[in-house]
C-alpha cells in the first residue's frame, strides 16, 4: 500500500530536506500554527470566531461541560500568567499528560479532558521539543485566565494511533505520517461517532454526527452554529470515499465542499491551509485507509 505516487520522489526528498533543514523553533513554529492548532483554542476569538492575533496563545476558549468548566490557559512565556516559570519538562508533561507543576499557580490540578494529551501522547520526541522551543519564542502577554472547576474525574477516550505510538521510522511511509498527522490533529476527536459525550473510536471511527452545542462554549461564535461533523471514512456515500485528492484537500484547507458549499468551524480551515503538500497528501493518503462507515 506504498503510495509514492501521489507525492513523487522529488516531492518526498524535498519535503524530507526541509524537514532537516529546520531549526526546532521553526518546526515548532511549523506544527503548532498548522496540523497542531494550538490557537484554535487557547487563542481568543472575536464573536464571529476570528482569533485575536495580538493575544496569540495568551487564554481562548471558556468550555463549559458536565464534567468542569475550564479556559484554555495562557501559554506565551508570561512569567505570572503563562507557562514561562515550567521548566521543558513540565511543559512536555502538560501537553502529552495533562498534569501541572507541584508549584506555583494551580500546583498538581490536572487539566481538563477538552485538552486534548490522549492525542498529543502520540507527539515523538523531536517534534515535542520543537513545539516547547516555540512556545518560549512566542510573545509573552500577561493575561490572568480563570481557574478551571472539576466536577467529575478527568476522562479521556483512548484513541488507539496515539496508545500505539508513532516512530520515526515508520513515518517515512506518507500513510503512517498522514495516521499520525490525523492524530496530532485529534480529528477523530471530532469526527468519530459521539457516544454519552465521549469519541467512539472503536464502532464509529471517522463515522461523523457530533455536534457543537452552544452551551459547550461561552460566547459560542455565531459561525459555529449548527456544526456538525461530518463522514470523513472512506465510504463512497456517507463519506469522502469519491471525492478526489483535490477536493479533501480543498475542504481541509478552504473549508469549501465540492459541491462549492462551505463547512463551519470549529474545524481550524486556515491553520490547516499551512501544511506543506507533502503533509497534505500524506492525510489523503490515510483518509483513504479508513474503513468504510455508514
Ligand atoms: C480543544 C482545545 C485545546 C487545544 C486544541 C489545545 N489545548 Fe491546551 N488546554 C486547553 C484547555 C481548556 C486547558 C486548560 C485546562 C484546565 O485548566 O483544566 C489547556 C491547558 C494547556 C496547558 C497548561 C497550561 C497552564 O498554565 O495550565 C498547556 C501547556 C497547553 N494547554 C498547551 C497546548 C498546546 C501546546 C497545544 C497544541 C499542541 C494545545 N494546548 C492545544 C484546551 C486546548
Ligand atoms: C474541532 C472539531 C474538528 C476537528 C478537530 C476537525 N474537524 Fe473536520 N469537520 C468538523 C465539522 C464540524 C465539519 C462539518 C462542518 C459543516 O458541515 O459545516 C468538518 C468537516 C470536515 C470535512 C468535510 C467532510 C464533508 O463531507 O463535507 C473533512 C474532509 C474534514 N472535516 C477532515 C478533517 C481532518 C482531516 C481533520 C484533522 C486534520 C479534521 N477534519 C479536524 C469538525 C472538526
Amino acid at each position: 500500500m506504498f503510495r509514492l505516487g501521489t507525492l513523487g520522489f522529488a516531492g518526498l526528498l524535498a519535503a524530507t530536506t526541509a524537514a532537516l533543514a529546520q531549526t526546532p523553533t521553526e518546526r515548532g513554529q511549523y506544527l503548532v500554527n498548522s496540523i497542531l492548532a494550538c490557537g484554535n483554542c487557547h487563542t481568543p476569538k472575536t464573536a464571529s470566531g476570528e482569533p485575536i492575533l495580538e493575544k496569540e496563545l495568551s487564554g481562548g476558549l471558556v468550555f463549559n461541560t458536565p464534567a468542569f468548566d475550564a479556559t484554555a490557559s495562557n501559554i506565551t512565556p508570561d512569567q505570572e500568567t503563562g507557562v514561562g516559570a515550567w521548566s521543558d519538562a513540565e511543559i512536555k508533561g502538560a501537553i502529552t499528560h495533562g498534569v501541572r507543576p507541584d508549584h506555583g499557580r494551580l500546583a498538581g490540578v490536572p487539566l481538563a479532558a477538552v485538552m486534548p494529551v490522549n492525542f498529543y501522547k502520540a507527539m515523538l520526541p523531536r517534534d515535542l521539543d520543537a513545539v516547547v522551543a516555540y512556545l518560549r519564542s512566542v510573545k509573552p502577554v500577561h493575561n490572568a485566565v480563570a481557574d478551571p472547576v472539576h466536577k467529575a474525574p478527568v476522562h479521556r477516550e483512548a484513541y488507539p494511533d496515539a496508545e500505539n505510538g508513532f516512530t520515526e521510522a515508520a513515518l517515512r511511509d506518507p500513510i503512517k505520517q498522514g495516521a499520525y498527522l490525523v492524530t496530532l490533529g485529534h480529528c477523530m476527536e471530532c469526527h468519530s461517532a459521539w457516544q454519552r459525550g465521549v469519541s467512539d473510536h472503536i464502532n464509529g471511527f471517522g463515522k461523523g454526527g457530533r455536534q457543537f452545542a452552544p452551551t459547550l462554549v461561552k460566547g459560542f461564535p455565531s459561525t459555529w452554529e449548527g456544526a456538525k461533523a461530518r463522514n470523513i471514512t472512506s465510504h463512497k456515500t456517507a463519506g469522502i470515499g469519491a471525492w478526489s485528492d483535490a477536493d479533501i484537500k480543498r475542504a481541509i484547507t478552504l473549508g469549501v465542499r465540492p459541491d462549492g458549499t462551505r463547512l463551519k468551524p470549529p474545524m481550524d480551515f486556515a491553520s490547516y491551509a499551512k501544511m506543506t503538500n507533502a503533509d497534505l497528501e500524506a492525510i489523503v493518503a490515510y483518509l483513504r485507509t479508513v474503513p468504510s462507515l455508514e
